[in-house]
């Protein structure tokens, strides 16, 4: 199993690191375009391997995308990140560009490659991949719902006061601060919906968190997050190296399902060997259905400024 991580900066580093520690790829390649920074996260990870106890092999390289040949998975993290006080949406002018050509330079030397997007604005960056690339839609997947499910999931257990192992929740929509859905009504704490612990207004506070959770640590940060991000393609990525069949919310091409089409948005999915091997259609209510509709106007919003 090989895998391409391409970027090298915190993301990337954080995603080729979570990748190689738990040990199921035989190799990751990391690319970035600044002369030697791939090498050199690639060798400062590498020299990890005999004290986290790994054997992926991690490369790092400049620009040549030789070496990235019969990748199984690639990723994309490329382009900017925001700073403090600007939207995913803003970055689009710059970003665009970058990952219409990774993704073509990717794909020529992996045919058979699943990508998956986390560049931002990341719905819109997995729309510009699909209509760029050429790879059958199944196998083009952005990141967002799991990093923000995960973010649900540790707002739901600060609120709770349970541990994380206890709660369940996911978030479909927009990957975006007003495009996101929470699904506080299907959340659980070990299959006991959340409400019978909490208050209908904390649960709304839990809600509002999630949604300002990547703006709440850029604000700390001074730039994107990476930990959490890192982690969430990870898990992607071993859902598909491993062919698992993990149902995680990405954003994926959708085709009539949650009445949309032609816009690529986060809905549950199964995640194999094939990459997206189902879509799940869940039952919303009046409210969630309306909630996704409006996060869907705002996507295609910004899927409007692409020149395709
Ligand atoms: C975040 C970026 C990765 O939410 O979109 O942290």
């Amino acid at each position: 199993m090989k895998v391409t991580v391409v970027g090298a900066g915190a993301v990337g580093a954080s995603c080729a690191e979570y990748i190689a520690i738990k040990d199921f790829a035989s190799e990751v390649v990391l690319l970035d375009i600044k002369e030697g920074f791939a090498e050199g996260k690639a060798m400062d990870l590498m020299q990890t391997a005999s004290l986290n106890g790994f054997d992926t092999k991690i490369t790092g390289v400049t620009s040549d995308y030789s070496k990235t040949a019969g990748s199984d998975i690639c990723v994309i993290t490329s382009g900017i990140p925001r700073k403090p006080g600007m939207t995913r949406e803003e970055l689009i002018g710059i970003n665009a560009g970058i990952v219409k050509d990774v993704s073509s330079n990717l794909v020529k030397h992996s045919p058979d490659t699943i990508i998956i997007v986390v560049s931002n604005p990341m719905d819109t960056m997995a729309y510009l991949v699909h209509k760029t690339s050429g790879l059958p839609k199944n196998r083009i997947i952005g990141m967002g719902g799991a990093l923000d499910s995960a973010r649900f999931k540790y707002r739901l257990a600060e609120a709770l006061g349970a541990p994380i192992s206890d709660v369940d929740g996911m978030v479909i929509g927009g990957h975006s601060d007003t495009g996101m859905v929470p699904l506080t009504r299907l959340a659980t704490r070990n299959s006991v919906p959340v409400s019978k612990f909490i208050s209908e207004e904390r649960l709304n506070q839990v809600k509002e968190d999630t949604k300002v959770g990547g703006a709440t640590l850029t604000k700390l940060l001074g730039t994107s997050a990476w930990y959490a991000p890192g982690a969430a393609v990870s898990a992607l990525v071993q859902a598909i190296a491993c062919d698992q069949k993990k149902m995680f919310p990405c954003s994926v091409m959708l085709d009539g399902q949650y009445g949309l089409k032609d816009i690529c948005i986060g809905a549950p999915v199964i995640l194999g060997r094939n990459g997206v091997e189902e879509i799940v259609e869940i039952e919303l209510n009046d409210a969630e259905k309306a909630h996704i509709q409006e996060s869907a106007a705002g996507v295609r919003k910004t899927n409007d400024l692409l020149e395709l």
